[in-house]
């Protein structure tokens, strides 16, 4: 017989473990994929796009309530042009093409990351998109687009600073609470796993103030490798880690 605990964690989908509630992921290794098999860059790109698709399907179908996937950072733009005018493209024929059928699916689609350096065309293809999927209850699909954890955080600094100064906010109110509200999307709980692929083993600015107890699994796995049997192995590993929140020795 199962213990209590372990009770909890198994689903009716043929006892695969019950997905953690927020999912994040670095989505690394376009490059190194595409460059293995003598391609231009932008194929690994447009492979990672296809697993996107993928990765969305499974978590939407699991049962995953949050997953926030990192696309494209404010370091990014320090790439070579012609890679930020593909990824830039890859982006804007994604969300033109995948928001009806998200919809579908009963996916929310949210964005975090400053919208003042994208271009008009996206960032009226990402208001279409919250506004066309904003009363969707399933999945929340969030996407990282232009994303720096760096400055979200100085954002938020500005604006309590900005309080403080108008005369409406005593500095001694402040707290980790009321600090969090000032990121960009609040009503989201911190992510509960950060999945990165490629080997990497660094977080590159993303989610620095959320990933605070979030559990860390750096996979080997190229993202355009990554397949629905890899998001089931990190649900197992997320599994086996015992998380404690400083509150036991
Ligand atoms: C991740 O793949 C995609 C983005 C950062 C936009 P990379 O392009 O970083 O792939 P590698 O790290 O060069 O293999
Ligand atoms: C992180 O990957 C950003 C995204 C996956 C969008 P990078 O490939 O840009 O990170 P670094 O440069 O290796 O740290
Ligand atoms: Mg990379």
């Amino acid at each position: 017989m199962l213990v209590a605990e372990e009770a909890e964690t198994i689903t009716e989908f043929g006892g695969m473990p019950t997905p953690p509630s927020h999912i994040a992921i670095i989505m690394d290794g376009n490059g190194r994929w595409a460059k293995k098999r003598l391609l231009p860059k932008v194929a690994g790109h447009r492979k990672g796009a296809e697993v996107v698709r993928k990765c969305v399907k499974e978590c939407s179908r699991i049962g995953v309530k949050y997953l926030t996937l990192y696309a494209f950072s404010s370091e990014n733009w320090k790439r070579p042009e012609d890679e930020v005018k593909d990824l830039m493209g890859l982006l804007k024929h994604y969300l033109n093409n995948e928001i009806d059928q998200l919809n579908k699916q009963n996916v929310r689609l949210r964005f975090i990351g400053g919208r003042e350096r994208l271009s008009p065309a996206i960032n009226e293809l990402i208001e279409n998109a919250e506004k066309k999927t904003g009363a969707n209850t399933g999945l929340q699909l969030i996407l990282a687009l232009n994303y720096g954890a760096q400055s979200e955080i100085v954002m938020a600094a500005r604006e309590l600073a900005r309080q403080v100064a108008e005369g409406s906010l005593s500095p001694d109110d402040i707290d980790e609470g009321m600090f969090a509200k000032h990121l960009y999307l609040p009503d989201i709980p911190d992510p509960d796993v950060i999945i990165r692929t490629s080997g990497e083993q660094r977080l590159s600015n993303f989610l620095l103030w959320q990933a605070a107890y979030s559990e860390f699994i750096f996979v080997e796995t190229l993202w355009p490798d990554f397949t629905e049997e890899s998001i089931a192995e990190a649900i197992c590993e997320y599994h086996k880690r015992e998380r404690r929140y400083g509150a036991r020795p």
